[in-house]
């Protein structure tokens, strides 16, 4: 079978080769083997091949957050899968034709989902999701004011809040995203600039906007927490420009502007089993209806890796880049 390998750390396309390995064999009690069917290219997994993500084993190592998978043999005692289901992986290592996981790994998720939106669905949506509902309890007709609003968290971000009777406002790099924005839910639309926080303030017509959410930091961090309201909160959940998020003394001393941090995994660590199972048949549930479909601008066979790692860098995409290990998926 064949796996990403990463000999040593650098830039994702130099260092990310597809080689053969030896199969993961057959599963022991309490596991599962599946065949990885598709898996996105993040920014966090981009971090991961340059050795700069939290998270740094030793060489050699296989990237992969996530992906989704099609259960091909189980183990003794497994009985929340079976051969023929599909599963989202809570484990990392995804970018490989098949992987061995425990059960407990697996979340099964309905069988008429898209793949390539599924393959998707582990990270982002519930980073979304719960960035909205665990930082602020915000009330239906309040204001949330994010940045990145075109990514594949921006848009779930658009649409969950729209689904809550909350209002977006959007901080984009380019008007030419608008329309597509507000198709899908944005109340209001800006492209980044100096002058955001007086430009944010005529587009929610002066209401109080009490949650941020940042993943560009930098100075965009900054401008973020110029617009929110006295006491509102400025969440940094990533850094799309390698910076760290810069909070204007003022906003924090005089206005009590409070920055938080948030990780998908501390906060779903928070919760049982059966309600991180909930969350994901939620979140399913808006594909399965067609209600979101994040763009993928291309899906590539995973002997194309250097080109799909070059293709995930570059700014403007029309979308997420895909890697279906096992042949094309829809
Ligand atoms: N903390 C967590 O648990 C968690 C979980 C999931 C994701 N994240 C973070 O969420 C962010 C979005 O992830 P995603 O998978 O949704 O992204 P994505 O779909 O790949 O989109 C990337 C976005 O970043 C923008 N961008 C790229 N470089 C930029 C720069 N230098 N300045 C400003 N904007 C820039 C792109 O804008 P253009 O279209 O203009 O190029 C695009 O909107 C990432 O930072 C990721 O690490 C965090």
């Amino acid at each position: 079978m064949k796996k990403i390998l990463l000999e040593r750390y650098g830039e994702p396309h130099e260092v990310a080769r597809c080689v053969d390995v030896p199969d993961v064999g057959a599963p022991g009690a309490g596991e599962v083997v599946f065949d990885v069917l598709a898996f996105p290219i993040n920014p966090a997994d981009l971090w991961f091949c340059r050795g700069h993500y939290r998270l740094k084993p030793p060489l050699p190592a296989t990237p992969g957050a996530e992906c989704v998978g099609r259960i091909a043999a189980v183990g003794l005692g497994v009985q929340a899968v079976a051969p023929g289901d599909l599963v989202i992986n809570l484990q990392r290592e995804n970018w490989a034709q098949r992987r061995r996981v425990r059960e407990a790994d697996v979340v099964r998720v309905p069988q008429g989902l898209p793949l390539q939106q599924a393959a998707m669905l582990r990270i982002n949506p519930p980073t979304a999701l719960l960035m909205i509902t665990d930082l602020v309890a915000l009330e239906p007709g309040q204001w949330l004011l994010q940045n990145v609003a075109n990514s594949a968290v921006g848009r779930w971000v658009i649409r969950l809040a729209r689904a809550r009777d909350l209002k977006t406002l959007n901080v984009v790099r380019r008007e030419s995203l608008f329309d597509e924005l507000r198709t899908l839910g944005a109340d209001a639309c800006l492209v980044d600039g100096p002058d955001l926080a007086q430009r944010a303030q005529q587009a929610v017509g002066g209401a109080a906007i009490r949650l941020a959410l940042d993943a560009v930091a930098g100075q965009a961090t900054a401008r973020l927490a110029d617009c929110v309201a006295d006491g509102g909160v400025v969440c940094s959940y990533g850094s799309m420009t390698g910076e760290d998020p810069v909070m204007p003394r003022g906003a924090l001393i005089y206005r009590g502007v409070r920055l938080e941090g948030f990780m998908l995994g501390r906060f779903l660590e928070r919760r049982s089993r059966d309600e991180v199972e909930r969350i994901y048949a939620d979140l399913a549930g808006y594909l399965l209806r067609g209600e979101l479909q994040a763009p993928v601008a291309q899906v590539y066979p995973i002997e194309e890796i250097g080109e799909a790692l070059r293709h995930a860098q570059r700014g403007e995409r029309g979308g997420k880049i895909l890697v279906a290990p096992n042949g094309p998926v829809a």
